[in-house]
């Protein structure tokens, strides 16, 4: 693997005291999808949210250990908190369009980072909506309130809306959880073809999900990193038990 990404060293996460994460090292190598694994609690969305220190400034967390995304350590201090959720974004489980419009969902943010002519603007809802397989269904009612799209489609309105800031690394978190096999279906077929304009972190309760979309997979199971490694080789040639376990179903 060439330098990653994002390059995680014995990592810690406490809530009030509480250690929720041990110890994890994890790398992320660029322009693919890695895959978080592992049962409910064993902490891949803590591990996901601190990626962008979502948990450090939202949940309380307290963390140790070092996060580098390319050469800076973001637990070290002094990380401007904009700069890096604009480079890290994030996709959460539950859709959370803003109240507005579609187009009003796209634009918000590339007008507060600076983008003000009409035309440019336009352009990057298209673009967005294209890249999140999303511009066919709501090229005509870009006008019409976001809430007024199907559950699939406010979560890949999401997805444009985190592609629209230009990130270098997108972040998921059990993006398909809610949704519909077709709409699970084409989020799948977005990460596929813009696999290699962006660097993945996908957390999924979902092992053949995992297995059909991603390059690099890691398990963790109660706080801790057992295993990660290609995807291929994770699934059929695990090196822990629980690792074996896990993915062929035997404990979830
Ligand atoms: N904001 C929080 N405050 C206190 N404890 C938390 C918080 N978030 C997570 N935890 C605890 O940290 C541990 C890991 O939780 P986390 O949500 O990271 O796991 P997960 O693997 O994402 O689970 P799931 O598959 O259910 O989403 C759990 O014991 C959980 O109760
Ligand atoms: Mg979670």
């Amino acid at each position: 693997m060439s330098a990653p990404k994002v390059s995680i060293r014995q990592l810690g996460i406490c809530y009030a005291g509480a250690p929720a994460v041990r110890d994890v090292d994890l790398d992320i190598p660029k322009n693919a999808i890695t895959a978080v694994i592992g049962p409910a609690g064993s902490g891949k969305t803590s591990i996901l949210r601190t990626i962008n220190l979502l948990s450090v400034d939202v949940d309380r967390a307290e963390v140790k250990g070092q996060i580098r995304v390319d050469d800076r350590d973001i637990l070290a201090g002094g990380v401007d908190r904009v700069d890096l959720r604009r480079r890290v974004g994030m996709v959460f489980a539950t859709p959370q369009p803003l109240p507005g419009s579609v187009y009003d969902n796209l634009v918000y943010g590339p007008r507060l980072a600076g983008t003000r002519r009409r035309a440019d603007l336009d352009a990057l809802v298209e673009s967005s909506l294209r890249a999140a397989e999303l511009w066919d269904e709501v090229k005509d009612r870009l006008r019409r309130s976001a809430f007024l799209l199907s559950g699939g489609q406010q979560q890949r309105l999401c997805i444009a809306r985190t592609l629209a800031l230009g990130p270098e690394v997108v972040l998921l978190d059990e993006p398909c959880s809610g949704l519909d096999p077709i709409s699970t279906f084409k989020i799948e077929e977005m990460m596929r073809s813009l696999r290699d304009r962006f660097t993945w972190v996908l957390v999924t309760n979902n092992t053949k999900q995992a297995a059909r979309v991603s390059q690099r997979t890691a398990f963790v199971l109660l706080g801790q990193m057992i295993e990660q490694g290609p995807t291929g080789q994770l699934f059929t040639a695990p090196k822990d038990p629980r690792t074996g376990d896990y993915v062929e179903g035997r404990f979830g």
